[in-house]
């Protein structure tokens, strides 16, 4: 599979086009950024780390029936994947309050939601990423009324999987954001699933080992990394 040119640079990855129109390279840098892009550092083997993070989990969900873009690893930090016309949502589950919900809603960090919760989010750097509902992703054309409810379905089955596959590793699955896209009249989940973008705590301890360690300046982020990988029985090396 031949690289070829740089199609879009985000802030931790970078999508490369390939030699066939259908396929794409990810390629996740040590570039770890938050607050919108105003704190950015480079993190030694976060790269490889979450490439290699990404596409187990990925694994996982294709195992368990949720159609993903993730073709196989091509690289310590690359991974070739289905080409899907993104939406431009975020979908965001939360199975405990943490982050923008306690400071929106005032409710205080680590509290239970029975049922889940879930919020969409518009893919907006400039808006600072503002929260929406299904109504505005209809009426503005960023999905259908069909979309929406299989990206509903196939966030809270990846909930299922895992909430699961996490707790048996003595981890608790806060919440996540995901995103999806289209492909051949599809919709397949794309993007990442990383400690960048989920929050994961230590089931006893409620020590946090995601992207918060980073926001909030406690050290250790991408070895928070390795140790949940090394949890869930993932061989980095
Ligand atoms: O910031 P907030 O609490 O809304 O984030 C909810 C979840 O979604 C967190 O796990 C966070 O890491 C993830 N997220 C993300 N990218 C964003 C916004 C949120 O990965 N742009």
């Amino acid at each position: 599979m031949e690289k070829k040119a740089e199609l879009y640079r985000g802030k931790a990855k970078s999508v490369y086009t390939t030699d066939d129109a259908d396929r794409l390279i990810l390629q996740f840098r040590n570039d770890t950024s938050a607050f919108d892009g105003e704190k950015i550092e480079q993190l030694d083997r976060k790269g490889m780390v979450n490439n290699k993070f990404n596409h187990f989990i990925m694994t996982k969900l294709e195992e368990a029936g949720i159609a993903t873009q993730m073709d196989r690893l091509i690289a310590d930090d690359e991974a070739l994947v289905k080409k899907l016309d993104m939406i431009p949502v975020e979908c965001v589950v939360r199975n405990v309050a943490a982050g923008s919900i306690c400071r929106r809603l005032g409710v205080k960090e680590g509290m239970d939601l029975s049922p889940p919760t879930f919020e969409f989010f518009l893919k907006n750097d400039q808006l600072h990423d503002p929260m929406i509902n299904e109504y505005h992703i209809q009426s503005f054309g960023w999905a259908t009324a069909e979309q929406v409810t299989a990206m509903k379905e196939q966030t809270f089955k990846v909930n299922d999987v895992l909430k699961k596959l996490f707790d048996d590793a003595g981890l608790i699955l806060v919440d996540y954001k995901l995103e999806f896209g289209v492909f051949n009249g599809e919709i397949i989940l794309g993007d990442e699933f990383t400690p960048d973008g989920c929050r994961l705590w230590d089931k006893e301890t409620r020590d946090k080992l995601d992207k918060d360690r980073f926001r909030q300046g406690l050290g250790g982020v991408v070895e928070a990394y390795e140790a949940v990988a090394a949890r869930l029985g993932l061989n980095l090396d």
